[in-house]
């Protein structure tokens, strides 16, 4: 990909410390990207670059800075050319973002604005774009295409559609930019080295984390929301993915979308859905241990069913996810069990 290239091309990654961010990072310095890592570290540890360093032999270079702080971004630009911005950073807990609302439109939106004004002040027109499935609302059938209607239920996923409604006009205005927006579905598992992985603060509010924190020991049993969904199990269907091909996603992105001008959106997922039951089976056979769960009361604004259509990722894009869900049961449990407090014991 690189062949031919005079320099490196140089990526700045925001949210580069966080779980997917991370995992991107890593195949971005193996693919040979320049890669520069902009965090906070509100949702994440330093020593996550320590363990990039480790796997990769190379150590990105750090900015903890955040993108409310629009004078370090602007500071950072003028410190680097950058060829094109992959854009992570932001607050994702839904629950959360129903409690504190201004928060997450000012972090989420804001934020961003200042990112955009200044990729676009420094002549830096390519951004790659975390958006995420929760666009989509509760869609009316599945397998769910791009061009779907888009609604959303909550704060978070108001940010979202919203984010990726002011790219669009910030094309529609200047045609120089190339706008990809990659469209997530539930991204789980752990770099295979186990030494990376995903590390919720507090109690996890989504499932596999929940249920490797169950495996572990650290809570007792795997709240089940609800049976009596019109599924072939009655528990809710999820398209998860492993986040090292989410993470070769965006690699794909930037190799067919960097100077491409236009709205690029592509969902990220495997086309396939599995149950609240079928996850807690293939996680019991990766830790070899029967894991307790309870069935209770749904969990109010979840839908039944929501898997991707991956097609035009693939046909677009050269990029399709390879690896099952044992693959992500069985990494996720390599970095569980290796680091039950995550970060923080290491
Ligand atoms: P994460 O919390 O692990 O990573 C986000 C990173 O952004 C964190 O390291 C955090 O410290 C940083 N950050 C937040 N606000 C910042 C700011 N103002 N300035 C600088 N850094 C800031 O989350 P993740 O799971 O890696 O998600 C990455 C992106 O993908 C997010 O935008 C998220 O909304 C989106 N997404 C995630 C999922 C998921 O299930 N994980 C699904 C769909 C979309
Ligand atoms: C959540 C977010 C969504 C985000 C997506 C990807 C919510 C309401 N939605 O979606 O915005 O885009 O993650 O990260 O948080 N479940 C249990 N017990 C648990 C946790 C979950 O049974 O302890 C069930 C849920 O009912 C659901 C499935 O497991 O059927 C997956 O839940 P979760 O991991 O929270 O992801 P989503 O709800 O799909």
């Amino acid at each position: 990909m690189m062949k031919g290239m005079e320099r490196k091309m140089k990526i700045l990654v925001t949210g580069g410390a966080g779980y997917i961010g991370s995992h991107t990072t890593i195949e971005l310095i193996k693919a040979g990207y320049d890669v520069v890592v902009l965090d906070n570290l509100d949702n994440s540890n330093e020593k996550v670059l320590d363990v990039i360093c480790e796997v990769t032999g190379t150590r990105p270079t750090f900015y903890k800075v955040d993108l409310l702080d629009y004078d370090a971004v602007d500071q950072c630009f003028s410190e680097n050319k950058f060829d094109a911005v992959i854009h992570f950073a932001g607050l994702k807990a839904v629950g959360e973002s129903c409690r504190i609302p201004i928060r997450y439109y000012h972090n989420n939106i804001t934020g961003t604005l200042n990112l955009v004004d200044i990729m676009q002040k420094h002549e830096v027109y390519n951004i790659v774009f975390s958006s995420s499935a929760t666009v989509y609302g509760m869609p009316k059938t599945v397998p769910i295409t791009e061009d779907f209607p888009l609604a959303t239920t909550n704060p978070y996923g108001s940010t979202k559609l919203m984010l990726e409604n002011i790219l669009t006009d910030v094309f529609k205005a200047n045609d120089k930019w190339s706008v990809t927006l990659l469209r997530y579905f539930n991204p789980i598992g752990a770099h295979e080295s186990g030494k990376l992985g995903e590390d919720p603060k507090g109690i996890p509010n989504n499932l596999l984390p929940y249920v490797a924190q169950v495996a572990v020991g650290k809570l007792d049993f795997v709240h089940v929301f609800g049976n009596d969904y019109d599924t072939p199990d009655g528990t809710g269907v999820r398209d998860y993915i492993h986040v090292v091909d989410l993470a070769l996603g965006h690699l794909k992105a930037l190799e067919h979308k960097t100077n491409q001008p236009g709205v690029h959106i592509f969902n990220l997922g495997t086309g396939n859905g599995y149950s609240v039951l079928d996850v807690i089976r293939a996680f019991e056979k990766a830790c070899g241990k029967t894991l307790p769960y309870k069935i209770e009361a749904r969990r109010p604004g979840d839908i039944a069913i929501c898997y991707a259509d991956a097609k035009k990722a693939k046909e677009e894009l050269g990029w399709e996810a390879t690896r099952d869900i044992t693959e992500m049961c069985e990494d996720a449990w390599r970095w569980q069990s290796n680091n039950p407090n995550g970060f923080c014991e290491l």
